[in-house]
């Protein structure tokens, strides 16, 4: 374990109270736990938890979150937060009153060098949220296909200069094979042209980085496995609040959301409803919840986080 002081400040906490579960909700699941700071919040706020399932994919950060939160309340799963169907089998809970997930990374993960995530300081190209996974960042650099570069750093990181930059990796792992974060940053600062560089604020592997950690962790893909599963794992009435931080994300949950608001699907023409679907959701933020000026002030990670959150339609006695 390294000796980093933990870190990590939780954005959006407000609205995260608010949204997290309903009135008297009892079993509360932070899908995302990282250091646990919504989950110390939630506790804080809600005396009716009783209980609450606190995952995620980082052996290494609910290790530390033992030391910065012990609650009798608190029960902690190494899993992706897609695997808690098999999480509430274990605890033989057929349902749970809130959903939290708070995506990406937490700035402990991005401020230790050992993980690799960040180009600001010298450290392995690993990127792993889950170090028993076997492709780390290195692993993707030094071994996919140009074309499939391109397609990450621009579709993942909106990198314009994405061809350019893969085409200097290829070349460069020709030479030698990428094993560094700074090994990568270099070649990828070099590949921006100087006019590039200098028409944002941030460093010019800032997008390539951002892409190889989605990448490497198929962190969208585990976003579509866990919205496959969430509606079976919420009680009637329960809440599911979803914080991201990149715009592909947010379309997922938002389409998500929407799709399970709406009831019939059948074309208009059709005299009656042949297809049977009901809503399954009541969304309850109109719009996405963003921070305001003072927090992105105090925490700059929290200007890309957008909140959502939805309400499982209860078909018997309403709760809320
Ligand atoms: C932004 S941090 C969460 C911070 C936490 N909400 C807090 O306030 O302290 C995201 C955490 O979720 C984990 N994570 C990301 N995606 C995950 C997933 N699909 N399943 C489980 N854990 C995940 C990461 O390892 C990281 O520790």
């Amino acid at each position: 374990m390294s000796n980093t002081t933990p870190f990590h400040k939780s954005v959006l906490v407000d609205a995260v109270v608010k949204y997290a579960l309903p009135a008297n909700g009892r079993i509360f699941v932070d899908g995302t736990f990282g250091l646990g700071g919504h989950s110390r919040a939630v506790l804080a706020a809600c005396p009716s938890v009783e209980e609450v399932i606190g995952i995620d994919r980082d052996a290494e950060i609910l290790d530390y979150s033992c030391k910065s939160l012990d609650d009798p309340r608190i029960t902690r799963f190494q899993a992706n937060a897609s695997n808690l169907p098999e999480i509430l089998a274990q605890k033989n809970l057929c349902g749970v009153d809130g959903i939290l997930l708070d995506l990406g990374v937490s700035s402990w993960q991005l401020d230790n060098p050992a993980r690799g995530f960040s180009f600001s300081r010298p450290g392995p190209l690993d990127m792993r949220m889950n170090s028993d996974d076997s492709q780390t960042a290195a692993d993707l650099v030094n071994k996919l296909d140009r074309d499939e570069l391109v397609r990450i750093f621009f579709e993942y990181g909106e990198e314009k200069f994405s061809r350019r930059i893969a085409d200097a990796i290829v070349k460069q792992r020709e030479i030698s094979p990428f094993s560094t974060t700074d090994q990568l940053a270099k070649t990828v600062y070099d590949a921006v042209p100087a006019a590039g560089r200098h028409q944002t604020h941030i460093h010019p592997a800032t997008r390539v980085f951002q892409a190889l950690r989605i990448a490497v962790n198929k962190e969208l893909d585990e976003i579509e496995n866990f919205l496959s599963i969430v509606l079976g794992c919420l009680n009637p009435g329960g809440h599911l609040t979803m914080i991201s931080f990149h715009s592909l994300e947010d379309r997922l949950v938002k389409t998500f959301m929407q799709k399970n608001q709406k009831g019939c699907e059948c074309p208009p023409r059709f005299p009656v409803c042949v297809c049977g679907k009901k809503p399954q959701l009541q969304i309850l933020t109109s719009k996405a919840i963003f921070a305001g000026e003072n927090e992105i002030a105090e925490n700059p990670r929290a200007r890309s986080a957008r909140l959502r959150a939805a309400c499982k339609i209860d078909t018997g006695v309403a709760r809320k």
